[in-house]
This record gives structure tokens, C-alpha cells and sequence, in this order.
């Protein structure tokens, strides 16, 4: 019966391969064929959805008490590592309860955030493998905190990555976690990092820049230079990392089927917002994600960001995301309606606009009366994401240069000079270009 239903998605392969052009991830796919229909809908929807009032949700399972591991961070500019650093988290106990740090405790040790905490609440929470957030942590976890974590949350373990924490006195600041023995340690290995990305904005924007120099249309596409080269190659997408993040189910044989597709770059609070409602429109939320050169195409040579298998792990990291699509098509074709039986295609009101618009990508669903426009819970972009993370990004070069700066003339160490005119030289060169 299941080898029914893996025909059914490799025959979409196999005949529409000009179609797709990319690949359809199923746990089927992968060879994951035993609980592939096994599962009855997505148990976190029927979680309350209010995440204002958090601490809610423990699923009752008689006997055994189920372990609650804990996870903090700033969480700002998430991307698919912090969700990898969770899903690890998760797997070490059954409920994840994450600590997110607050605006002014961010503020305090290391500069405004990126995000607002409402932003930073939306995308943790949105996060398949979370179930609980805090929202008030302190940036170095403190004996205080680490008590109110054990008693109040009953929390049995506290997770950290294995690159040392040190608080400002040069103290483990899990060594209390540890000396209780309640502490258990995740590997640190996705070829991501917040100042990674931040570099590709900065070098997306100069080539938006160079590119306007010479009046845009002149410059092609395809034409590889060496800054989207050099930030194509760090992360290697595995077939298992996929099935990690997968949900490894296919749709029930009754369920109504929502498509939504986009480009899901700087995965953003908007994103969540918008695959929640439209998840809420059917039993199960396909997304198809465009590959890097067809949003390129319609969004600008400087585009994307992410590429497609980082921008595929955001999106699949959602709760509200069933399965998606890697590389799909911009226009939507009836074959691939059939294909993969879907009831509704849903679009929203907020997006980049395409540079090339002569043909409406909605045109089969809108005359076949299964397209709806719905309207975008945020007004934020991937462009306003990638411009306040420049905007934060050069107020921290600056902060950082001045305490730099103070602390080299607090101590008299003059053997610094040579950094400090190094740094104010990196300064302006960070700054100069937009
Ligand atoms: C860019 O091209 C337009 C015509 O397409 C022209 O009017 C304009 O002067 C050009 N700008 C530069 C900087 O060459
Ligand atoms: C296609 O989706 C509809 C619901 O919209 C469902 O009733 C039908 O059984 C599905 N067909 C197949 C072949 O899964």
C-alpha cells in the first residue's frame, strides 16, 4: 500500500522531470519507506498557538516522566545551525524548552539585536523541535538562573555546544550544571555563522552596487564572481542532514494539500508567519522553494542570500512545513497540480517583486478557481532583514572599535596601537561601500 503512494511521488519525477528540475525530498525518497504513512496530521498544530503565554504544552504519556532539556542563546539572525543546534538538543531528552536571551541583556554584553524579541519568539517557536520558550534568560547562565531552571521549569539537563562559555571572571559557566552532573554537550558543526552571512550581505550588496555602476541590465546572471564563488562552497548538504530535518511523512490519503512557494531567504519571522496560515488552510503544507538561479532571475543577480539547500533546512525546520520542494518551478503548471494533488495555492500580499513580470507564475491556479491571496501577517522583507542586519552590523564595528579603544588606553598597552589603526582601517573599509 506505501509502495503505492512512492510510485505515486517518483512517477511526478520521472514524467515532469523538465518540470521540476530539482528534487522532491521524501522520507520515501531517502528509503524511509516503513512509517512513511504511518502518522496521523502534525501533533504541534493542535498546540495553543499563542505563544504569549508559554510553559503550556506537555504531552501526557503515562508512566515514565519525560526528560526536559534546556538550550539558550540570543538567537538572532537564525539560521538553519541554531535550528541544527536544537533539533540536536531535542534528541537528547523529550521536551525542549529554549532560553531566549533578552533585548537588554543582548544590548548590554554585546549591542542591539538584529531582531526584536517578538521576532526572535516567532522563529524559535515556529521551530518543530521546540516546546517551550523562555523568554527572559541571561546572557551568561548564572548559579541563580540555573536553580530557577531546575526547580521551577524542572528542567533535568542544560545543553551546550562544545565551544567553551566563560563568564567575564573566567568561570565555566555551566560548571555548577556540570557538578550536578546535568549537563550534556552538543557538537558545533554546521559550516554557517552569523558573520558569515552578514559577509555575503555585505559582498550582495557591493555587487548590487558594482552591478548599478554598470547599469544593471548589462550584467548577466550566470557571470560568476569571485565574492558569490567564494561563499558558495562552505556548506555541504547531506542526504541524512535532510532526513533530519524532515518530518518523514507524506499526505494522509484524504488530506488537502496547500502549495506555497517563494524563496524563503534570511528565513525571517514573516515566513513563519505566513506557512502557519497557510498550513492552517489544509491538512498539509507542500513548499516549493526556487532554485538559486531562478531568484537570481527575478530578484536581482545579488540574490539569494542563502542558497537553495540552506534556504530548503530553514523552511523544513518549520512545525508548519510538511515537506517541501528544492528548486521548484517559478510558474505553476497544471501537471504539477496533479501531480501532487493540490487543493490550494496560496501566495502572499507581502513579497519582493519579480524584476521580470510579464507572466503571472499563478496563472493555471487562478483559472482553475484554487488560488488565494493571503494577506501577510508582517511587513518584512528579505531586503529589510539583509538591510537592518548591514544597519546593526556597522553600529557594532563602531561600538566595538571604541571599547577597543578605551580599554587599550585604560591599560597603557601601546604595543596595541598597531591593531587599533588595523581595526579603524577595517572600519572604514566595512563601511565605506554602502
Ligand atoms: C543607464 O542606461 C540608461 C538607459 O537605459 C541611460 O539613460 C543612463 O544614462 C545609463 N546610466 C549610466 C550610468 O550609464
Ligand atoms: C486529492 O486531494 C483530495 C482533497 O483535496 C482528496 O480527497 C483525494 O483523495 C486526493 N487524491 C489522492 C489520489 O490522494
Amino acid at each position: 500500500m506505501d509502495y503505492e503512494h512512492n510510485s505515486w511521488i517518483w512517477e511526478g519525477v520521472n514524467y515532469y522531470p523538465r518540470v521540476f528540475g530539482g528534487l522532491m525530498v521524501t522520507a520515501a525518497l531517502l528509503g524511509l519507506s516503513t512509517s512513511y504513512f504511518g502518522g496521523i496530521g502534525v501533533p504541534y498544530l493542535s498546540l495553543p498557538c499563542s505563544w504569549s503565554n508559554l510553559g503550556i504544552f506537555h504531552k501526557k504519556k503515562s508512566g515514565k516522566r519525560r526528560i526536559r532539556v534546556y538550550m539558550d542563546g540570543c538567537f538572532d539572525l537564525m539560521h538553519y545551525g541554531h535550528a541544527n543546534a536544537l533539533r540536536q538538543a531535542k534528541a537528547l531528552g523529550d521536551e525542549l524548552v529554549v532560553g531566549l536571551v533578552s533585548d537588554e541583556e543582548i544590548v548590554a554584553n554585546k549591542g542591539p539585536p538584529v531582531l526584536s524579541m517578538s521576532e526572535r519568539l516567532a522563529l524559535v517557536s515556529g521551530l518543530k523541535w521546540v516546546d517551550e520558550v523562555i523568554t527572559d534568560a541571561p546572557y551568561a547562565i548564572t548559579e541563580k538562573f540555573l536553580d530557577r531552571l531546575f526547580h521551577e521549569y524542572k528542567i533535568d539537563y542544560v545543553i551546550h555546544g562544545d565551544d567553551p562559555c566563560l563568564l567575564p571572571d573566567g568561570t565555566d559557566a555551566y560548571a555548577a550544571a556540570k557538578k550536578a552532573g546535568r549537563y550534556k554537550q552538543i557538537k558545533r558543526t554546521e559550516g554557517v555563522s552569523s558573520t558569515d552571512i552578514v559577509g555575503r550581505i555585505l559582498s550582495s550588496l557591493r555587487n548590487k552596487k558594482s552591478c548599478e555602476d554598470h547599469n544593471g541590465s548589462e550584467v548577466k546572471p550566470q557571470e560568476e564572481n569571485p565574492s558569490q564563488a567564494s561563499h558558495i562552497a562552505q556548506f555541504l548538504p547531506t542526504s541524512r542532514r535532510i532526513v533530519q530535518f524532515s518530518n518523514g511523512k507524506g499526505p494522509g490519503p484524504n488530506a488537502r494539500i496547500v502549495y506555497i512557494d517563494g524563496a524563503f531567504d534570511l528565513f525571517h519571522a514573516g515566513h513563519v508567519e505566513i506557512l502557519k496560515k497557510a498550513r492552517e488552510l489544509g491538512d498539509f503544507l507542500l513548499v516549493g522553494i526556487h532554485s538559486d538561479e531562478t531568484v537570481s532571475e527575478h530578484r536581482g543577480n545579488h540574490y539569494p542570500i542563502m542558497h537553495l539547500h540552506e534556504r530548503s533546512l530553514s523552511v523544513l525546520a518549520s512545525r508548519y512545513v510538511d515537506e517541501v520542494i528544492i528548486g521548484s518551478p517559478w510558474e505553476i503548471t497544471k501537471d504539477m497540480i496533479t501531480t501532487f494533488n493540490i487543493s490550494l495555492v496560496v501566495h502572499g500580499t507581502i513579497a519582493e517583486k519579480s524584476l521580470n513580470c510579464e507572466l503571472d507564475p499563478y496563472e493555471v491556479p487562478k483559472s482553475m478557481g484554487i488560488f488565494r491571496l493571503l494577506e501577510s501577517p508582517k511587513d518584512i522583507t528579505t531586503a529589510t532583514v539583509a538591510q537592518r542586519i548591514m544597519a546593526n552590523h556597522e553600529a557594532y564595528v563602531v561600538i566595538s572599535s571604541i571599547r577597543f579603544f578605551i580599554s587599550i588606553f585604560a591599560s597603557q598597552d601601546l604595543t596595541n596601537l598597531q591593531i587599533l589603526i588595523g581595526i579603524v582601517n577595517l572600519l572604514f573599509e566595512c563601511i565605506r561601500p554602502i
